[in-house]
């Protein structure tokens, strides 16, 4: 969602500037950008639109040593320039960005604001109101005031602040929303995500909740908020940096679409031994392996990866498994079996849906474990176990090799407990080359994508909307790949359990209508080849996506026979490809589909 990218020290503009564009993959309506030369001369820019639409509006002069910037995702007020932010107050004093929501900020300003003439609608002006008021009121210094402020908000919040009298420090804070610092030799740098700024520093200290910074080119200082000082360990993050540039592909998707063989050989290794024994930490094993029932809690594609995680987990272990919205049982918390045990899956590990549900687990002593693509995001953080995808970053906001990476790294865990609970079926899944298999199956298929192409250019481009069928594990799929169709290309798709069409939805069927058959089950094949013939003979266009050792003459997609639990991984790849080149033939912005964004930090 929003992004933040600060830095004090050095040249302040090119930084920030290409910090925010590091970060547009995580969906933004408008951008700002404040900067001081601490010489006296400071500059706001905002613009509606792209970080270009910001550059342009910048003059060659404006320059700083200081600086603060922002990507906005709407929440509170349109994307206007008013809304952007940085926001000021009405002293044109202190300048603030802000990820998160402040719940309360209505109250505050009726209660400490109503004689100030608000320039936006934002929840964000109210804080930085309130500091100029505290400080002019109080007679506080700035670091005092924006403490006291925080006293006072409720919601979440990744801030950072300057005060133009006092430009050589910015003033940090971190509530549920990331934040982290990033350490440079005569300089400091501050994120929301560090891999916007990868290209500056490697190593970062972690902001936790409830803690406040202040920060110089060569100084930091961090304390609670009730003023305890904390000496967070800096720790080095080693990524690469190329790894998050597009290189020569055109757009993200499509390049972490073709990692993905890539992805599944590197979680084997990491996750499996020489004789393809799993690599588990034996102290997640025991504790799944006590419990009498699996919660799996999730969001959108990590969802359906958890569809095909329950799949996994009932065939392996025996142990009933159950999947939920994380956003339902957030507030719905569902009724509990005696020894319970939760696996959140994320990629972003920062899902605040997600992160409800595991304070409430936590609350409840429910043991949890978190399935992250991210190191020492609070998912992870705030679970007891963490396993990493190890994907490397996903920057397009349609996932795709973390559906992939999660599905295995679940198969390697339902393996994992299967055998210690003496599952015979978890012994005999030879997980390794199934996974080796998984990585040369999406490799054939990546390979043959413009078969793909043309089918979405024929049968997808022109079309208002569009139907994934399938019956068992193929419905899973169904439902993913209808989210990736509809959000990257606008159409409206639908994942159906095949032969539900019949009890409604068949009335939707019209000439021309696309309607593509997921086929991997052997038990269920033939009937969901008879719901094809049901909507064909109504007029559908049809497309068979189907294993080889289903396959009949006239299918459009034959995939490479793998293990029906780990179907998923191949099955998917083609209905990751037809959004792909559905979303680039309509000529739309793949990696950044409208109105989305990458990490959902809002409930
Ligand atoms: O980071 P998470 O896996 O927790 O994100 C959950 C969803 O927001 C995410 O999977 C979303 O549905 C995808 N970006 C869609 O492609």
């Amino acid at each position: 969602m929003c992004g933040i990218v600060g830095i004090v020290g050095k040249n302040a503009r090119d930084i920030i500037l290409n910090g925010l564009t590091n970060l547009e993959y995580r969906g933004y309506d408008s951008a700002g950008i404040y900067l001081n030369d601490l010489k006296g001369k400071e500059y706001l820019t905002k613009a509606v639109g792209r970080i270009k639409d910001l550059k342009e509006k910048m003059t060659p002069d404006e320059q700083g040593l200081v600086g603060i910037g922002h990507t906005r995702w709407a929440t509170h007020g349109k994307p206007t320039v008013e809304n952007a932010h940085p926001q000021f107050d009405e002293t044109n004093r202190f300048y603030l960005v802000h990820n998160g929501v402040i719940e309360n900020y209505r109250e505050l300003k009726e209660k400490y604001l109503a004689d100030v003439n608000f320039k936006s609608e934002t929840d964000t002006e109210v804080i930085v109101q309130l500091i100029s008021k505290i400080v002019r009121s109080e007679k506080l210094d700035t670091f005092t005031a924006f403490k006291k402020t925080l006293g006072l908000i409720k919601g979440s919040y990744a801030i950072l602040l300057v005060d133009n009298t006092n430009p050589a420090h910015i003033f940090i804070a971190k509530n549920k929303s990331p934040l982290m610092l990033g350490l440079g030799d005569g300089f400091n740098v501050i994120a929301s995500d560090a891999l916007s700024v990868l290209d500056q520093t490697k190593t970062f200290v972690d902001l936790q909740d409830g803690e406040v910074g202040d920060i110089t080119k060569d100084s930091y200082t961090i304390e609670t908020l009730a003023g305890k000082k904390v000496t967070p360990k800096p720790y080095t993050l080693d990524i690469d940096p190329k790894v998050a540039s597009k290189g020569t592909y055109e757009f993200y998707m499509l390049k972490e679409i073709e990692e993905q063989p890539a992805v599944i050989r590197r979680i084997a290794q990491k996750y499996l031994d020489k004789d393809g024994q799993p690599l588990v930490e034996p102290q997640i094993i025991d504790a799944i392996s006590q419990a009498d029932r699996i919660y799996i809690f999730a969001a959108g594609t990590s969802y359906h990866a958890g569809l095909v995680g329950k799949a996994l987990f009932e065939e392996y272990t025996g142990i009933p498994t159950e999947v939920g919205y994380a956003s339902e049982a957030g507030y719905h918390f569902p009724m509990m079996s005696k020894r319970p045990f939760m696996i959140f899956l994320s990629q972003s590990g920062e899902t605040a849906d997600s992160r409800v549900v595991l304070q409430q687990a936590t609350k409840m002593h429910v043991p949890t474990l978190t399935i992250t693509n991210v190191m020492g995001s609070t998912l992870s953080r705030e679970a007891d176990y963490t396993m990493l995808l190890d994907a490397g970053p996903e920057i397009a906001v349609a996932s795709t090799k973390a559906y992939t990476a999660q599905i295995a790294l679940q198969a390697v865990l339902a393996k994992a407990l299967g055998e210690k609970i003496g599952s015979q079926k978890a012994k005999d899944f030879n997980l390794r080359k199934d996974l080796a298999l998984a990585a040369e199956g999406i490799q054939e298929i990546v390979d043959g994508k413009e078969k793909l192409e043309k089918i979405a250019k024929k049968y997808l481009v022109k079309s208002r909307n569009a139907f994934y069928i399938g019956r068992g594990i193929d419905y899973a799929v169904a439902l993913e790949a209808a989210l990736k169709l509809k959000e990257v290309s606008y159409i409206q798709t639908e994942g159906f359990a095949a032969a539900e069409l019949k009890h409604g939805t068949i009335s939707l069927i019209e000439k021309g209508t696309p309607v593509i058959a997921l086929i991997n089950d052997p038990v269920t094949a033939d009937l969901t080849r008879g719901n094809v013939e049901e909507v064909e003979s109504r007029g559908a266009n049809v497309v068979t996506i189907v294993s080889k050792k289903l396959a009949k003459k006239g299918d459009d997609i034959v995939l490479p026979n793998i293990n029906y639990y780990l179907s998923p991984l191949l099955t998917v790849i083609p209905t990751q490809l037809l959004g792909y080149y559905a979303s680039k033939d309509k000529g739309l912005d793949v990696d950044k589909p409208r109105n989305l964004a990458k990490s959902v930090t809002v409930e």
